[in-house]
């Protein structure tokens, strides 16, 4: 049962509190001995997070019994949902044989043939253990094949937390280094604007020696603030033109957009591509993949022969049997079902239903996005819109990256986590494959019962 259903006229907070003692508690003893007492920023949540204790297909389940529509959904790793019984049968099955051989194995040529089967730009994969990984590697390879320096890269675009990609992902816009990073690192990387396809042209007019661009190839934090296909196609052509290369980063939006990524959904392939997330069917790992001359760099006998020098790449755990037998049975249950068709499905009609929600309610926000995602957008500076017809990337980029500086985010978040359903701070979702019918109700009507609870409280006019 919901908590809204229990406690009618507690506010939000109150029922929270009251429906997680057991989370509250777990919280506590956290901040003893983690920074902010989480693993991941996306975590930190005032007055505390949930603790989650299972999960199965589309929902899971905290330490206090409270059942929630995970919109989670891994991080984005998990477009079978969770526990697909597939996915599980294999990884038990690789457990039992061993978890780590220090030594090739079957699976990763298995694996590997999977994705140079289903993403346009693959030719030659190496594996990772995440899509920090991935990324850090699609840009040395870059900055190794053409000798050149400079990166580019767009702003508020998230490609992991390593030295290179750090300013202008969160913070420092203008390109100066995040605390910690050198200023040489990211005085090497440029930054142009979403959808700025002018500010893109001049910048390769300036600068001839750009080693590699990096994109989000359906906008950052996928979608949340769109990119349009025009500027895409764009960063193919003066890459191309330049001798540049260009890298989607479809660590989010590979075998989820399609089962080729945003790449083909979008039909524009670029040279690299980083993957992450669903590639390794909801275990850790990442892989890079890209043409063969490319990722020759990596090869002993190529390098041998081109008299070029090698690029050192260990990683105890990269292409992990754990995870190659998890990320093989991923991909071929997303090669050969409509896996990603039914997730996209989803996710239209859930942004359909929740903008009628906001219609029916008189609320001035709008639910957007595309493929298997949503955002909420709170509309902080109460700007002119209309729910069905919000076109975010007409907005300026900063309004959407901003949470609101009515702490909305925050609040929604926490009423429909207190009617059942888990969002991430975006405020955002994803969707998995197993989200159906039950769930979508389920979600409109949590929607609609914490719009009056936020209402009720004063926090929406
Ligand atoms: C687009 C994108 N790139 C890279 C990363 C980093 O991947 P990982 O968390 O596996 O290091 C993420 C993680 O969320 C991501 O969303």
């Amino acid at each position: 049962m919901s908590v809204a259903a229990t406690l009618p006229n507690a506010t939000i907070l109150d029922a929270y509190r009251a429906a997680t003692p057991n989370s509250s508690a777990m919280a506590r003893k956290a901040r003893e001995l983690l920074p902010s007492g989480i693993v991941h920023d996306s975590r930190n949540f005032d007055p505390y997070p949930i603790y989650v204790e299972r999960a199965q297909g589309p929902v899971k389940w905290d330490v206090d019994g409270n059942r929630y529509v995970d919109y989670f959904g891994g991080h984005g790793a998990l477009l079978l949902g969770h526990n697909h019984p597939q996915v599980m049968a294999a990884v038990h099955a690789q457990f039992d044989r061993g978890t780590h051989f220090g030594a090739c194995h079957e699976l990763e040529v298995r694996w590997a043939e999977l994705i140079c089967r289903m993403v346009p730009s693959a030719e030659r994969v190496r594996f990772t253990s995440s899509g920090t990984e991935a990324t850090l590697m699609a840009l040395r390879l870059a900055r190794a094949h053409t000798g050149r320096q400079k990166l580019l890269r767009v702003r508020g675009h998230f490609h992991g937390w390593h030295d290179h990609m750090t300013s202008g992902h969160a913070n420092h816009f203008d390109g100066s280094p995040t605390t910690g990073v050198l200023g040489g690192v990211a005085d090497a990387v440029l930054l142009v604007d979403p959808n700025d396809i002018a500010g893109l042209t001049r910048l390769f007019e300036q600068h001839r020696d750009i080693a590699a661009a990096i994109v989000e190839p359906t906008g950052s934090h996928f979608g949340r603030m769109p990119l349009k296909r025009e500027f895409v196609a764009a960063m193919r052509d003066l890459t191309r033109a330049s001798g540049t290369l260009l890298i989607f980063d479809e660590v989010v939006t590979g075998f989820r957009c399609s089962p080729g990524g945003a790449q083909q959904a979008l039909g524009i392939t670029p040279d690299m591509t980083a993957l992450a997330k669903i590639v390794s069917g909801g275990l850790p790992g990442g892989a890079v993949a890209g043409p063969k001359v490319v990722l020759d760099l990596l090869d002993f006998a190529a390098t041998k022969a081109t008299g070029k020098e090698k690029i050192h790449h260990p990683g105890t755990f990269n292409a992990n049997p754990l995870s190659a037998a998890a990320g093989v049975a991923a991909l071929e249950i997303i090669s050969t079902t409509d896996a990603c068709a039914r997730a996209n499905a989803y996710g239209e009609a859930l942004r359909r239903e929740m903008n009628e929600v906001l219609e029916d309610e008189g609320v001035n926000w709008a639910v957007y996005g595309d493929y298997s995602g949503f955002h909420i957008f709170t509309n902080p500076e109460n700007a002119h819109i209309t729910p069905g017809k919000f076109d975010a990337a007409e907005f300026i980029p900063g309004m959407l990256t901003r949470k609101g500086a009515d702490g909305m985010a925050g609040q929604l978040r926490m009423g429909l986590l207190v009617n059942g359903v888990d969002i991430n701070s975006g405020p955002s979702g994803v969707i998995s494959a197993t989200h159906g019918a039950e769930e979508q109700a389920a979600t409109v009507d949590a929607f609609r019962s914490t719009l009056r609870a936020l209402r009720r409280e004063g926090a929406l006019s």
